[in-house]
């Protein structure tokens, strides 16, 4: 995860020479989360300015914009340093992850100042995932919210075990040690199941420093930490030794006589004569020579950057894993996993997304949505979809079958994002609870009467063709016009109709989004079977989603797929209103009406676009028609061949 999420870890060489430099004292990687304004800008900034991290011409124009647009009068406003971004502070939040590096004598640290916007829960997962330690801030005088536990929940899901509880801004309720110890009480129980090893509390006011770098007189009812005491000294799980996980990034083949893996060592060591292991394939070979920048190595280890050269020509490509053959990772096309959803558009089971690991990328759906949890009393709740910032229970089934360990085993292999397959927005970020065996006891039949043989048979090229539009707009009336000239010409054919499906085989759904993309889903897995059995399908769906367009488009061999668009204004089809459900749908009788309040994606590129205003079905169907015969599609002559 941490090289897919943290896109934003830009300074990644910065952070490693920041490294080099300091490669005797230990590291702690931290990030802060919590509410909106909760100060983690202000303890940021209260943190680096102690630690003397803040240079003489930054503090002069840090003074001169906190009288510009700063909330402490005349004071320095701390917030302003971290929130470098001018649209930030016109809305006055944090909108991105921004890492900061410091170091006191006796440790160095990475902070990741992760935004509490409520929709902004993608960013602190992107700083939680590199993260070995959490602040969670509140607010003392608002106590734990619903934000502090979402994102504590998150830090744990996303492996963090160690928190500080910052209870900020103490001076505002008198330095009360009343108000301390209620919000400590509050927050222990609400986390007592979040796996955390260590919850270490601290009043605070990161605005004046108090039990930030310097004891506060003020506090004098606490004995504890202050909070560079307890981050200098915390202990936190050192790389304990895990199994060999070298990911390959590229094949390095410079000429005939070298033949290198490179990529970075994600869990681990591997030396010189290992035997290691190609994760999927299980070929195994010994390592010859380990290639850095500086010359060979006898051994690498987590983190560091190399070229592996093996003993013998194994076939590994990019996106393998090369691993201890002692301790192979699972591999399996189907796994349960925790899922953080961080999108606008909902999470639909059923819908294909693009699935990435460290290693691997596969289109992948969530076949089952288990349950959601509730952040407030972790209830287990049933749902049909996953909202922006919501965490669920999941089964993936992906495409193909991908390498990985248990996150609680690998927090590299164990953990995947899931990519929106139109907007490329990354959505969600997955922890992979345990892969599904079911999916080990199914396995392809191989089937001697092939599609080319059905389809030789029937003389014809099997095929779908795909209508798509507004209800009312024609689509079936064409579809039926049209599958009777076929059928007429000796062709073989089958309607599926959204209508008609719906009786049967589609009877449990109805039309919100997640039961439309179930919907097509069954309808295009159904086209498939048919084209496979050699028919010329002819599919009349609304169909409303560029997604599943595309994913039934997918499941079809190259040509197999025609999207045809039926194109017919919303007016004209309310005009029309042949079954009476404008009608209704317009009177607030019908909820979810697509063209009303349920989207229509239009097609972008169509192979037929059937501008229908102003012309007959008739007419569509000549032009359907002569498409078709131009490619031979609708032609008596079959010339054998799969398609
Ligand atoms: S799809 O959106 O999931 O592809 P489908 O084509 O199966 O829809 O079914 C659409 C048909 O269901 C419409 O032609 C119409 O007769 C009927 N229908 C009933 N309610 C709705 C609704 N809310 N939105 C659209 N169509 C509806």
């Amino acid at each position: 995860m941490r090289r897919i999420l943290a896109e934003n870890l830009v300074a990644a060489d910065t952070v490693r020479e920041f490294i080099a430099d300091q490669e005797q004292k230990s590291l702690l990687r931290f990030l802060t989360c919590g509410s909106v304004d909760d100060g983690k800008s202000t303890l940021i900034g209260r943190l680096l300015s102690d630690t003397k991290q803040i240079f003489e011409d930054q503090l002069a124009t840090l003074e001169r914009d906190s009288k510009k647009h700063g909330t402490t009068g005349d004071d320095i406003d701390f917030a302003l340093l971290v929130d470098g971004l001018e649209a930030e502070r016109e809305q006055g939040i944090t909108i991105d992850v921004a890492y900061r590096f410091f170091a006191t004598p006796k440790r160095k640290f990475i902070v990741a100042d992760t935004p509490g916007h409520e929709q902004y829960t993608r960013n602190m997962a992107t700083g939680a995932s590199t993260a070995d330690l959490a602040i969670v801030l509140v607010d003392a005088r608002q106590g734990v919210l619903r934000q502090t536990r979402r994102h504590s929940i998150i830090a744990s899901l996303l492996g963090i075990r160690h928190v500080v509880l910052a209870v900020n801004k103490i001076d505002l309720v008198g330095f009360d040690s009343d108000v301390f110890a209620r919000i400590v009480a509050d927050y222990t129980e609400f986390a007592k199941d979040l796996g955390f090893l260590s919850i270490v509390p601290i009043p605070m006011s990161a605005r004046f420093g108090d039990n930030v770098s310097r004891r506060s007189a003020q506090t004098g009812w606490y004995a504890g930490p202050t909070l560079i005491d307890h981050l200098e000294t915390v202990a936190v799980d050192e790389a304990s030794e895990q199994p060999l996980r070298f990911p390959v990034q590229y094949v390095n083949r410079p000429n005939l006589d070298f033949r290198g893996f490179a990529g970075t060592v994600a869990s681990g060591s591997v030396a010189e004569g290992d035997v290691v292991v190609v994760a999927k394939s299980g070929k195994q070979s010994r390592v010859k020579r380990i290639v850095a920048q500086g010359g060979d190595l006898e051994r690498a280890v987590e983190g560091q950057a190399v070229t592996i050269v093996l003993e013998d020509e194994v076939e590994v490509s990019r996106g393998n894993l090369l691993v201890a053959p002692e301790a192979r990772p699972q591999i399996a096309d189907q796994f349960a996993a925790n899922l953080v959803w961080f999108d606008e558009q909902a999470l639909l089971p059923g819908r294909s997304y693009i699935l990435r690991t460290e290693t691997d990328q596969a289109n992948a759906t969530v076949s089952d949505l288990k349950y959601r949890v509730n952040v407030n009393d972790f209830a287990q709740e049933a749902a049909k979809s996953l909202a922006m910032n919501e965490v669920g229970v999941v089964n993936i089934s992906a495409q193909s079958p991908i390498a990985f360990d248990s996150f609680a085993e690998n927090r590299t292999t164990g953990a995947f994002i899931l990519i929106d397959r139109i907007t490329n927005a990354t959505v969600g970020a997955g922890m992979i609870l345990h892969g599904l065996r079911r999916a080990d006891n199914i396995h392809w039949q191989s089937l001697e009467v092939t599609k080319s043989a059905r389809a030789a048979a029937k003389n014809q090229k099997p095929g779908v063709l795909w209508f798509t539009g507004l209800s009312g707009s024609g689509k079936s009336t064409i579809a039926n016009l049209l599958e009777k000239k076929l059928h007429a010409s000796g062709r073989h054919t089958y309607i599926l109709d959204g209508d008609n499906v719906r009786h049967g085989l589609n009877r449990d759904l109805g039309f919100t989004d997640e039961d439309r993309v179930e919907n097509i889903r069954r309808v295009a897995e159904v086209a498939r079977l048919m084209v496979d059995a050699g028919l010329m399908v002819i599919v009349s769906f609304i169909s409303p989603f560029r997604a599943e367009r595309r994913m039934a488009r997918e499941m079809m061999g190259e040509g197999e797929f025609m999207e045809v668009f039926v194109d017919t204004p919303f007016e004209e089809c309310a005009a029309r209103d042949p079954k009476g459900l404008y009608a209704k749908a317009l009177g607030g009788e019908i909820k979810n009406f697509t063209g009303l309040d349920s989207p229509y994606e239009r097609p972008e590129n169509p192979e037929i676009h059937l501008q229908t205003l102003g012309k007959s079905p008739e007419e569509m169907v000549e032009i359907l028609e002569s498409w078709l015969s131009e490619r031979d599609i609708a032609d008596q002559q079959y010339d054998g061949g799969g398609i």
